[in-house]
């Protein structure tokens, strides 16, 4: 058995991270193979040829069993340019419908809310990873001018709502989950959108009598997350409610450097990235945390049913996160590679 996996190292800390993502990825595998295949794209490239992400290589990514991404952005590149025409390319154009991104306190993690219990923080967001304000919709009238207008539209199709809320059910309902699917929207300001996403969420929720449900406002829902984390167990919303309320969800593991998430197509290929971003200010210092790397490979393992590697990861994980001072780039009290090794170490 040999999994063929695509490794986009990309910008920033990038690079550093999926080293450490790697190291432990050989560490634990065991009656399988990986056969990697480095990806050139990211700021560099687009630098110097001009592209972000060729229909060749697109190709290319299509013939993997996954792949793992390491960051993209770059303060010589206008933003935008590869935030759309490669990481929101490649989810587009792979299908990766779903952004599936789990938001756990390890045991012995710090965070910035003291009144977290232990183990209140176990939930999971799945976000809508393939519409809605992502999609590019809209344009510029009379740009440039002081009658400017910048229309963007939130594209919400009946498949893409039925498909992702199907997502979260079937999740919230397998042994690892605890039963409950959390909406969160604006249903009460979104009348169009919000009111297809609860439709649809009140056909699935027939279809599933033992899974509960709930609704919340995503505002209210920034509330929780400090206030009453433990209320939800699965939550599904739209493409920007999620990518927001996850950077909220990232600070209440310990901070972005321990987030992981997968963009998930379960009948194609599948994409795994920390979601931290490229922390430009810590680039080849040996100061960035690798967990959300790791994180994301324990993810990829999972997708690939290799659940004995995924839960040695997972051990490892724990292992270092509780030896570590914090979560944040900077304040390890170890080097990027340390806890890389320390992963490794409690992964055996
Ligand atoms: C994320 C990021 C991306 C997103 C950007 C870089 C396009 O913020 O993965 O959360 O908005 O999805
Ligand atoms: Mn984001």
């Amino acid at each position: 058995m040999s999994y063929r996996i695509g490794v986009i190292r990309g910008d920033g800390t990038g690079p550093e991270v999926v080293r450490e993502g790697l190291k432990v990825l050989e560490a634990v595998r065991e009656g399988f193979d990986v056969d990697l295949v480095d990806f050139d794209l990211g700021a560099d490239r687009y630098l110097r040829t001009g592209e972000t992400l060729p229909d060749h290589e697109l190709e290319q990514l299509r013939l993997c069993d996954a792949i793992l991404l390491g960051a993209v952005g770059d303060p010589r590149v206008r933003p935008g340019v590869l935030e759309r025409d490669l990481l929101l390319r490649a989810r587009f154009e792979l299908d990766q419908y779903v952004n599936l991104r789990p938001i756990v306190r390890y045991p012995g993690v710090q965070t910035l809310v003291p009144s977290h219990a232990e183990d209140d923080v176990d939930l999971v967001v799945v976000r809508e990873n393939s519409e809605g304000l992502y999609s590019g919709a809209g344009g510029f009238h009379r740009k440039g001018t002081p009658q400017e207008v910048a229309v963007q539209e939130s594209i919400n199709t009946r498949h893409g709502v039925e498909r992702i809320v199907r997502y979260a059910f079937d999740l919230a309902g397998s042994p690892a989950r605890r039963g409950k699917v959390t909406l969160v929207h604006k249903t009460n300001v979104l009348t169009f959108a919000g009111d297809l996403y609860q439709r649809v969420m009140d056909e699935v929720a027939a279809e599933h009598p033992h899974v509960t449900t709930d609704y919340v406002h995503v505002d209210a829902a920034c509330i929780y997350f400090l206030d009453d984390p433990s209320r939800f167990d699965v939550i599904v919303t739209d493409n920007m409610f999620g990518d927001i309320i996850t950077d909220l969800g990232a600070m209440i593991q310990g901070g972005m450097g321990v987030a992981a998430g997968g963009n998930i197509n379960p009948e194609g290929v599948s994409m795994f990235e920390p979601i931290g971003g490229t922390a430009p200010d810590h680039v080849g210092k040996g100061t960035i945390n690798p967990l959300a790397a790791i994180g994301a490979v324990q993810m990829m393992l999972r997708q690939l049913d290799e659940d004995r590697a995924a839960a040695r990861v997972d051990r490892g994980i724990r292992a270092a996160a509780s030896k570590m001072t914090s979560m944040r780039a900077g304040e390890m009290g170890m080097s990027t590679s340390e806890v890389g090794d320390l992963v490794v170490e409690g992964a055996s």
